[in-house]
């Protein structure tokens, strides 16, 4: 299957990291091109909506169409539009892989297709591309963004926070993923088909450093190491034992209690133009 198993799950501790996402903390390279009440917007790989319902209350006279192959987060997705009182919004337990099977929106092109942290979980991250390039009409964007592991960066230096890293590198390559993408998005899109004159690369980063910010980032990464579907596919992949994914998770409580702790998130981000 292209898309592969979501490493991460969708245990609890996985979804408060995706429920914190908005349309400002997660996709600001598109702020520029929501300029048009009446846009009609793909998030593909949704998960439990909250960057989905944001987009919709900026496009009022548009719509968003959110898909995601779990059904678990369109169920989330929904009752977070139900609460927010957004309609302009639907959501359908879709892959990208299988555009031709969902029969919600036949739109025949979309003004943004947009995928935040997708392409990183896919065995065909190209195959991917080239289907939402497809799904853009002449004149609209292609907006992706993904983390790149391999420049994650943390302070202070502690010896557990290496081997987290190299841990999850490799669990993820072991599903075929690819945890550092997102350095090289752009290269992705050209091989899809974009000139390279036609997309705008550039970076964001999250920063966790204040109290808050490391008690959400430190906790999540706690549980999710012990708690979340990550536990068992780090067991399976030969690369942890049980006594080391307890060890990791006692270095993020530790992190999370050094009051000089920060944490830099590195995310690569594409706006690719169809002509
Ligand atoms: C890291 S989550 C990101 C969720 C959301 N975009 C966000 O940023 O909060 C990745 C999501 O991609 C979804 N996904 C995995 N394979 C997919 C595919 N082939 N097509 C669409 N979505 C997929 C997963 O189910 C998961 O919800």
């Amino acid at each position: 299957m292209a898309s592969g198993p979501y490493l991460h799950g969708h245990h609890a501790s996985v979804l408060r990291s995706h429920s914190w996402r908005t349309v400002e903390n997660s996709c600001p390279h598109l702020l520029p091109y929501l300029n048009n009440s009446s846009l009609k917007i793909l998030d593909v790989g949704c998960g439990p909506g909250t960057i989905t319902v944001d987009l919709a209350t900026r496009v009022p006279q548009g719509f968003v169409y959110g898909i995601d192959p779990s059904a678990e987060v369109i169920e989330k997705a929904k009752k977070h539009a139900a609460e927010k009182g957004v309609t302009n919004v639907r959501f359908e337990v879709g892959d990208i892989f299988s555009w031709d099977k969902l029969d919600g929106v036949k739109e025949a092109g979309f003004d943004i297709v947009h995928a935040h942290q997708v392409l990183q979980h896919l065995q065909d991250p190209l195959g991917a591309t080239k289907e939402m390039k497809r799904l853009v009409k002449p004149g609209g964007v292609l907006a992706v963004r993904d983390v790149d592991y391999s420049a994650m960066n943390w302070y202070p230096e502690h010896p557990g926070m290496r081997k987290w890293l190299d841990l999850y590198i490799n669990v993820a390559k072991g599903l075929k993923a690819y945890p550092n993408i997102g350095k090289r998005l752009h290269a992705v899109a050209m091989e899809a088909g974009f000139l390279r004159s036609d997309i705008d690369a550039s970076v964001a980063a999250w920063t966790f450093s204040t109290p808050e910010e490391r008690e959400f980032w430190c906790q999540l990464w706690a549980e999710r190491t012990v708690k979340s579907d990550y536990k068992q596919r780090a067991l399976d992949s030969g690369f942890a034992s049980e006594q080391d994914l307890e060890e990791i998770a006692a270095t993020w409580r530790e992190m999370e209690k050094k009051e000089d702790g920060w944490f830099a998130v590195i995310n690569g981000q594409i706006i690719c133009h169809v002509r």
